[in-house]
């Protein structure tokens, strides 16, 4: 994948202070109308043209291609987003330096979410690796390739902590849990940018949505959030903070009001926390069209006065749809609701993108070099390795799993997943190849071999959501949109298949377009007739494996009690069907870990392994009279193929002053009789002191992998920042003195476990 850190080109390699003069004499000669363009960022539809004009209504027509290009051409436009084609971005930044008289390029954003032509596992799956190392590693890919077709800015990671399931971004973040889910975001930024902004062939990470939009109440999405003090310092921001530790270029803010104020307008988050206390000093952007919702959530009273709340908070780029606010800020500037000053701050952190970006020197792609790029198979071994390092076995009865080829000679492979391009790669992808692209039902085929029949049925539509996907214009075929389906002949056809093989195969889950953006549901079960198809298949008498394929916990208690066999594949990607196959036939072993807890029901949402106790705890499985409130999978849960032992947990010292750090080890046995890698978590408890803190919450975790009876010992520090917590009476950070519990085990509820004592300085 090349030499990833040598400077792109001169540009690049100038220095800070070189930087800051270039974007000063730019500045000086920008009109105000300029400089309000450069803050301006259009979506680019080229689809457009080709729509009957009855198609396109008020909002889409006012951002037609054509009056982008005007704008453009006028060089009254600082960026586009959605152009993925190499010669279309070409001919468009030709359109930019054409019309702007000092010759600033446009910069080129697009949701490179989880790959570009190379589709990852969904960004839930990978946070289910634990793996760092992976996750920098596959967008690196993203990166790659996204730059290689011209785009220079990803609108990822999405960083958002989510606890509720109904919502269907959970599948864009890392999960529930704050320690993960600030690992993960940094590794992401690490992988998209590399070292510095203006890595060869890495782009701009634009970690979203600043902040607290996991927290739509209902799930439902883009609805207000309500946050407590705690919950927001020890919960939702700390992804926010690794992500801007880590150097991440860019922030996008969120959609729907934060403790009544919209996070789009929010002094606080921005001024305050990203900038002030953060010291961030990259450009924000708003999510789509949030500047212009200032007004639908009756907080700006004009479109000027939106742009002037927008940008007098740090708003740097207005993302639009079309038409955007900041054209008014010329007006604004005039009537004194903003000043020039405050546009200037913003116009100089965009032009220091572009700057160090390398794209004054070198605005072009090379055409020839992109097809190359999209097309490495180096990229597709990534994929494969990604996908089959995040998938979690979440049952394995009777060590079902792995198949045991030689008593194999027929498999049936059901579900309306099961052969399904499209589903297999998951949303939030749009430049894909379903051509190249690995079901499940191919995956097995190839793997399988000549000797063993394998043979495939639907069995069960999924049906289409009571609502439509704002997506499906983009790449609606799922495997909802199957017709001339005859309901009965296939159920019947799948159930006889399952009752001939030796092992079945049923692939149930969500279709793509069920998850993800504008995606909440009101419930957790299986979409259509699939849980019927399950209970049908086991009730054949043949071993059944259950692939999940979702991006949420779904209702699985009938499963969980009997399938003997249950691996959550998610949406696996490009390279999906291969890699599980890799898994069922024990080529790898499974080591994935939940990245949430997985409730029985959706009616226990929301759901969380780090809670606080209180009234009579020994009735905490019992909240509710008609179901058990504990999980049906704990967080961190996930088998393999061998045993892992962990004994000898230790502390280098039993007491120690607030502020110093403890050093914890472990030792790690591989008690099977194989190869395999499991997931080392540690989870601490603070017994007493100025607040109740959760009953254990994640401070550590390390992937590793042991031959068969091989032992390791493993070290973790607890250093200051993993033993204070913002406290909400004192509204400060604290360190309390008490007695610390430590767990390290495979998943939350280790048992493992010691204490420490912290005193007083
Ligand atoms: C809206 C989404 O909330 C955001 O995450 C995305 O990056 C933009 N649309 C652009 O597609």
């Amino acid at each position: 994948m090349g030499n990833t850190d040598a400077p792109h080109s001169a540009a690049a390699a100038m220095s800070d202070e070189a930087i800051h003069a270039r974007a000063d004499e730019l500045l000086s000669q920008l009109t105000v109308a300029e400089k309000a363009g450069q803050l301006s960022q259009y979506f680019y539809f080229g689809f457009m043209r080709e729509m009957p004009a009855d198609q396109v209504n008020d909002i889409a027509a006012a951002g037609h291609p054509d009056k982008v290009e005007a704008a453009l051409a006028r060089g009254e436009a600082g960026s586009l987003l959605f152009v993925t084609d190499p010669a279309e971005t070409n001919r468009l930044q030709r359109l930019t330096l054409e019309g702007n008289r000092l010759g600033i390029p446009a910069l080129f954003g697009f949701d490179v979410i989880h790959g570009f032509r190379t589709i990852l596992p969904v960004p839930i799956a990978m946070a289910a690796s634990w793996d760092p190392e992976t996750i920098e590693r596959g967008q690196a890919v993203a990166a790659r390739e996204a730059r290689a077709v011209g785009i220079h800015w990803a609108f990822a990671p999405m960083v958002d902590i989510a606890r509720d399931a109904r919502w269907g971004r959970i599948i864009e973040g890392a999960g529930e849990d704050p320690y993960l889910g600030a690992a993960v975001a940094a590794a992401q930024v690490r992988g998209f940018q590399g070292s510095r902004l203006g890595t060869p062939e890495r782009i701009i990470a634009g970690p979203k949505h600043f902040a607290g939009y996991g927290a739509a109440l209902g799930g439902r999405d883009y609805d207000e959030v309500n946050l407590s003090d705690s919950e927001l310092w020890n919960v939702y921001l700390p992804p926010f903070q690794a992500a801007v530790e880590a150097g991440a270029g860019n922030i996008m803010s969120a959609y729907m009001d934060l403790n009544g104020i919209p996070a789009s307008a929010n002094h606080w988050l921005f001024v305050e926390v990203l900038r002030d206390l953060w010291g961030f000093d990259g450009f924000v952007v708003s999510d789509a069209n949030a500047v212009r919702n200032l007004l639908t959530h009756g907080f700006a009273q004009d479109l000027t006065d939106a742009a002037a709340r927008a940008v007098n908070i740090g708003l740097d780029m207005e993302m639009a749809v079309a038409d955007p606010a900041y054209t008014r800020l010329p007006d604004a500037v005039e009537s004194g609701a903003t000043t020039e000053q405050v546009l200037d701050a913003s116009v100089r952190r965009v032009l220091e993108a572009k700057l160090r970006m390398g794209l004054f020197e070198d605005p072009y792609v090379d055409e020839d070099q992109a097809r190359e790029v999209l097309g490495d198979p180096a990229h597709r071994a990534v994929a494969r390795r990604a996908a089959q390092r995040s998938a979690v076995l979440l049952r394995n009865e009777g060590g079902l799993l792995p198949l045991d080829t030689s008593a194999l000679r027929s498999i049936a492979v059901i579900g309306p997943l099961a052969d399904s391009p499209r589903d297999t790669l998951g949303p939030w992808v749009f430049d894909f190849d379903l051509d190249e692209t690995v079901t499940i039902l191919r995956g097995v085929r190839d793997r399988a071999g000549e000797g063993t029949d394998v043979r495939h049925a639907p069995g069960v539509r999924v049906p289409q959501r009571v609502f439509a996907s704002m997506f499906d214009m983009f790449d609606g075929n799922t495997a909802a949109d199957a017709d001339d389906f005859d309901d009965e002949a296939e159920y019947q056809r799948a159930i006889e298949l399952v009752a001939a093989a030796d092992v079945a195969l049923v692939v149930v889950g969500e279709a793509q377009n069920m998850i993800g953006e504008a995606a909440s549901r009101s419930s957790l079960e299986l979409p259509g007739r699939q849980l019927e198809l399950l209970k049908a298949a086991v009730g054949t008498g043949t071993p059944v494996v259950a692939l999940v394929m979702n991006g949420r916990p779904l209702d699985l208690r009938w499963a969980a009690e009997n399938v003997p066999a249950i691996l959550d594949v998610w949406y696996p990607g490009t390279q999906g069907g291969a890699a599980v196959a890799d898994l069922l036939f024990g080529d790898v072993s499974p080591a994935g870990k939940l990245p949430f807890t997985w409730p029985r029901t959706g009616g226990q949402i929301p759901m969380i392994y780090s809670h606080t106790i209180s009234h009579e705890p020994e009735k905490q499985a019992q909240r509710y009279w008609d179901e058990q409130s504990t999980p049906l999978f704990p967080f961190g849960h996930g088998l393999g193929y061998s045993q892992f032992e962990y004994s000898a947990l230790g502390v280098d010292r039993d007491t120690v002053t607030a502020g110093e750090a403890v050093e914890v080890t472990v030792t790690v046995t591989n008690t099977g009789a194989r190869e395999a890698d499991d997931v080392a978590q540690l989870y601490l408890h603070q017994r007493h002191g100025s607040a109740s803190r959760p009953v254990r919450e994640l401070k550590g975790f390390q992937r590793f992998t042991l031959a068969a009876g091989e032992s390791r010992v493993l070290q973790f520090e607890l250093g200051g920042t993993h033993l204070r917590y913002w406290n909400a009476g004192s509204r400060d950070w604290v360190n309390d003195a008490s007695t610390f519990d430590v767990w390290v085990g495979g998943d939350s509820r280790a048992a493992l476990t010691t204490t420490f004592r912290v005193v007083e300085s």
